[in-house]
């Protein structure tokens, strides 16, 4: 919180790559034609997010970053997905569905930490959308792969995911 300027831009950059990570599901498994509407509609949210973030940096005079450092906590996430189509499939619906319910959390302690005011009300609304777009991706494994399997999954990919932000520094980022 002392750092929120530096978090703001940190925060613009999850809400692009957070689009972008919806379309590249698009991209990458064009033949799951159950998911493409929700997949296109989390892309439109998360780049409406990343608008919101952009605006409140332009009024604060502050501006995007090149970002030159890999993100450590995806790149981990990554590392533990499965190969084969099937299993990586799954997996990837998984690590979002883990990455935007972290967001979801993350934007809940910043909403309890502020002030009243528009920012607030702001990270409130961030907090719920997220939550919803971390059941969303839950819902598209279940489409396709059996309830038991895909909860056995989460359950251990959410253990891994919380060793991995463990062993991170603790910096004004959202992970
Ligand atoms: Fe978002
Ligand atoms: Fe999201």
């Amino acid at each position: 919180m002392n750092d929120f300027d530096i978090f703001l831009k940190d925060h613009a950059d999850c809400e692009r790559k957070a689009s972008s990570m919806a379309m590249s599901f698009v991209a990458k498994f064009p033949d799951r034609v159950e998911i493409i509407p929700d997949l296109i509609a989390t892309a439109v949210e998360e780049l409406e997010h990343f608008q919101s973030v952009y605006q409140i940096m332009e009024k604060k005079g502050l501006r995007l970053t090149h970002e030159l450092k890999q993100d450590m906590y995806v790149k981990q996430l990554i590392e533990i997905c499965r190969s084969g189509r099937e299993e990586r499939f799954m997996d990837r619906l998984l690590l979002a569905s883990l990455v935007e319910t972290r967001g979801a959390e993350r934007f809940r302690l910043i909403y309890e930490a502020l002030d009243e005011g528009e920012l607030k009300k702001f990270y409130q609304q961030l907090w719920a959308s997220e939550a919803k777009h971390g059941e969303t991706f839950v819902k598209m494994g279940l489409i396709y792969f059996d309830e038991q399997a895909v909860y056995d999954r989460l359950k251990q990919m959410a253990l891994k995911e919380a060793s991995i932000l463990n062993n991170l520094p603790i910096q004004p980022a959202l992970h």
